[in-house]
C-alpha cells in the first residue's frame, strides 16, 4: 500500500503485521521518525532517519496513530551506518533506538527533539548543540579513543537491567513489549557489566537481575530481584558463580530495600575530581562521563560565590551539593533534599567533610512546603523524567524565597520544556539551554537550563558583609507563605 492511497484516511485502514511505503520527514521525541502519508494519519517509524523512503511494519494501530518499523530501506539517508549490534533493528531489542545513524547524525537528531520540544511547549525558539561525552567521538578524543579506550557509543552503560525468561535465561527486553530477548552481549554495557557475563548464566527464581558499574575503581555489584508472587518471593536465589565484587537481593515492600548477600551495598563512584559513595540501588548518572559534564556546567550555571545560599533539588547521593559546597564555603549554606534513603545515607557521606551542607528527607514538595527552609539564590533541581511538581516551580518563583538563579538537569526535554514555560509564566527566564548525549545509541539526552530571575531578595556573599540575619530569613520565608 504506498502513501498516496486514498483508503487511507485513517487508522482502520491500517492493521497490525501491514507493509507500507512512507517517506519518513521529521524526528519525534522517543527515537521514532514521523511520516504523514497523504490523507492518512500519522505514522511514526522506528528504525528509519529523516528523508528516507522505506518499508515500513505495522507493529501498533491506535485510534490516533500507527506505530511501524522499517523493514527495508528504499532511499537511505547519507548518515544511515550498519547498526554494531545484531539485536538493533526491527522486532529487536527496545533499548537503541539509534544505532542506526552515525553519532554526529544521533545527536543532530536529538538536538532537534530538544528544539521541537521547546518550540511547542514554551514558544521558546533556540538553537541547540548536543554535546558529546569524553570516550564518545567527541573533539577531544584521539582516534583510538580515550585512555581506557571503548569504541565511540558503546562500553558506556554503568547500570544494565536484564529481565529474566520463564526458562531462566536474563536477557533485554523487546521494543514496547515484555518478551525478554536473548542479546548475549549487550554492547552499550560498560565493560565491567559485559565481564559478568549476566546473559551466559541461567537465574532460576529470579525475574530481573541489575548490574551496576563502579566507575574509576572498577567495582561491580549485582542487584536479583526473586519471583514468586510479592506476598511469597523466591526463599532462596542462588548466587554461586556471580562473579560480581557484590550481590544484593531486593525485599520488603514493592522491593524496595536491598539486603546484601554478599560484599558491601554501595559503590565507588568516580567525578569531579573525587570518589563518591553511591549504594547500589540509588540513582547515578548511567555514563561514566556525566556527573562530571553535569558537575562542572551546573557551576558554570549557577556561578557560586562564598557566602551563597543554595539548594540541590532531587540531590540523590549529593552530586551537585559537593561540588557547590566548596564553592559556597564555611559562610555559606547548602541543603540537599531527597527522598531515597539510601542516597540519603550516600549524601550525608558524601558531604561530611563541609558542616555547611545538609541533606532534608522528603519529598521535595513537602519539604518545601512543609519545612521553613532558608532562602537561597541558587537552585540546582534535578528532577526523575516526570519534571518539577507545580508546588516546586511555585515555590522557586515566590519572591520571598529568594531564589534567583535556577539550573535545570532533566533527561526528558518535554517535561523540561513544559517547566521552561511554566517557570517563565512566574518571571523566570531562559539564558542558557546545553545538552549532553549522555546515553548514545538511545534516543535519550540529558539537558541542563539555565534560567533567572531578577530576585527582589539576594543572599549577599560574606564579601558584601551582610549575611541576613535569622530573623530576616524567617520573615522572607512567612512573607512568602511557605
Ligand atoms: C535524576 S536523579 C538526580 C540525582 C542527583 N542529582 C545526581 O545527579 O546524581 C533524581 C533523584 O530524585 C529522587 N527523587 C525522585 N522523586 C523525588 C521526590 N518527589 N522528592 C525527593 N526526591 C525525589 C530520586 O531518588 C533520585 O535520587
Amino acid at each position: 500500500m504506498g502513501e498516496c492511497d486514498p483508503r487511507m484516511s485513517n487508522t482502520h485502514n491500517y492493521r497490525t503485521g501491514q507493509v507500507v511505503e512512507v517517506t519518513a520527514s521529521d524526528v519525534a521525541h522517543g527515537g521514532w521518525c514521523v511520516a504523514r502519508p497523504e490523507g492518512g494519519p500519522v505514522v511514526f517509524v522506528r528504525h528509519a532517519l529523516p528523508g528516507e523512503r522505506v518499508l515500513a511494519r505495522v507493529t501498533e494501530v491506535t485510534s490516533r496513530l500507527v506505530r511501524a518499523e522499517a523493514v527495508v530501506i528504499r532511499a537511505a539517508s547519507p548518515d544511515r551506518v550498519e547498526p554494531p549490534c545484531p539485536h538493533a533493528g526491527p522486532g529487536g531489542c527496545g533499548g537503541c533506538d539509534w544505532q542506526h545513524a552515525a553519532l554526529p547524525a544521533q545527536r543532530a537528531l536529538k538536538a532537534a527533539v530538544i528544539r521541537q520540544q521547546l518550540k511547542r511547549l514554551a514558544g521558546i525558539e533556540r538553537e541547540v548543540t548536543v554535546e558529546p561525552l569524553p570516550g564518545d567521538g567527541g573533539d577531544g578524543d584521539d582516534e583510538a579513543g580515550p585512555a581506557g579506550s571503548r569504541t565511540a557509543g558503546l562500553g558506556w552503560r554503568t547500570r544494565v537491567q536484564f529481565a529474566v525468561r520463564g526458562d531462566g535465561v536474563a536477557g533485554l527486553h523487546a521494543h514496547r513489549s515484555h518478551e525478554v530477548i536473548d542479546v548475549g552481549t549487550c554492547l552499550i554495557a560498560h565493560p565491567v557489566i559485559t565481564d559478568l557475563a549476566i546473559p551466559r548464566r541461567h537465574w532460576p527464581g529470579v525475574v530481573l537481575v541489575e548490574a551496576v558499574a563502579g566507575t574509576g575503581s572498577g567495582e561491580s555489584a549485582v542487584i536479583v530481584s526473586p519471583g514468586g508472587t510479592g506476598r511469597s518471593p523466591a526463599r532462596s536465589v542462588s548466587i554461586e558463580g556471580v562473579t560480581a565484587d557484590s550481590v544484593l537481593r531486593r525485599a520488603g515492600p514493592r522491593n524496595r530495600s536491598l539486603a546484601p548477600l554478599r560484599g558491601r551495598s554501595y559503590l565507588s563512584q568516580r567525578a569531579a575530581g573525587r570518589d563518591w559513595r553511591v549504594s547500589a540501588g540509588a540513582f547515578w548518572q548511567v555514563h561514566p562521563g556525566a556527573a562530571d559534564a553535569l558537575a562542572d556546567a551546573v557551576l558554570a550555571a549557577l556561578e557560586p560565590r562564598p557566602g551563597d545560599a543554595a539548594l540541590d533539588l532531587y540531590c540523590g547521593a549529593g552530586l551537585f551539593a559537593g561540588v557547590l559546597a566548596p564553592a559556597v564555603g564555611p559562610g555559606g549554606t547548602v541543603i540537599g533534599v531527597e527522598s531515597d534513603r539510601a542516597a540519603i545515607r550516600d549524601a550525608r557521606h558524601n558531604l561530611r567533610e563541609w558542616p555547611w551542607a545538609q541533606v532534608r528527607t522528603g519529598d521535595v514538595a513537602g519539604v518545601l512546603a512543609r519545612r521553613a527552609l532558608p532562602p537561597a539564590r541558587l537552585v540546582v533541581a534535578d528532577p526523575p523524567r516526570a519534571g518539577l511538581a507545580r508546588e516546586v516551580i511555585d515555590y522557586l518563583s515566590r519572591p520571598g524565597n529568594g531564589a534567583g538563579r535556577l539550573a535545570y538537569v532533566s533527561c526528558d526535554p518535554a517535561t523540561l520544556a513544559r517547566d521552561i514555560a511554566l517557570l517563565a509564566e512566574r518571571g523566570w527566564e531562559l539564558d542558557g539551554l546545553r545538552a549532553f548525549d549522555a546515553f548514545p545509541m538511545t534516543h535519550h539526552v540529558e539537558c541542563l537550563a539555565a534560567l533567572s530571575r531578577a530576585a527582589p531578595w539576594t543572599t549577599p556573599g560574606p564579601a558584601a558583609g551582610q549575611r541576613p540575619d535569622s530573623r530576616e530569613m524567617t520573615s522572607a520565608v512567612m512573607d512568602s507563605g511557605a
